[in-house]
């Protein structure tokens, strides 16, 4: 037997993008309207700023089916609201800590700068992005605990 890694053929990742309005999200819908094709794993949600994205949005996304998470923003000294997308790349990194502890692989989570102009930048990174989670596979996600026998009686 090959000591390959075995690729589930059938596996559709399954990837949540928060964009920035200003930037990503208009490179996307420029993407669109420009019929670049790319892969449809994604849902996107549209938030105003890439600083908007709350740690709680990615872990609620892995928790609640997605195989990755993309943030997109402005460029760095392009985000409207003047610091948001470095408050977004701060918790990006605290966030790939925090995942890493949780099992789950640093690559599932991704911060881009794509810019309005920029709607091949989208094709190639959501591409990218679905072949990597492709190869990792599904996300393994733990089940949850069982409360401890003095929680249930405390309640
Ligand atoms: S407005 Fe786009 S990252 Fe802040």
């Amino acid at each position: 037997m090959s000591d390959l890694v075995q690729i589930d053929a059938k596996f559709e990742p399954r990837i949540v993008a928060f964009f920035c309005n200003w930037c990503t999200y208009l490179a996307a819908d420029l993407a669109g309207t420009s019929r670049i094709k790319y892969a449809p794993n994604t849902r996107v949600i549209r938030v105003m700023c890439s600083g908007r994205v709350d740690p709680q949005f990615v872990l609620d996304a892995f928790a609640k089916g997605a195989d990755g998470v993309l943030i997109g923003g402005c460029h760095p000294n392009d985000c409207h609201y003047q610091e948001g997308n470095y408050k977004a790349l701060r918790r990006f990194h605290l966030l790939k800590r925090m995942v890493r502890q949780m099992g789950i692989e640093e690559e599932r989570l991704r911060l881009e700068w794509i810019s309005a102009a920029e709607g091949d930048r989208v094709r190639v990174v959501i591409d990218d992005m679905v072949e990597k989670i492709r190869a990792l596979g599904p996300l393994k996600r733990q089940p949850a605990a069982e409360p401890a026998a003095e929680e249930v009686t405390a309640a």
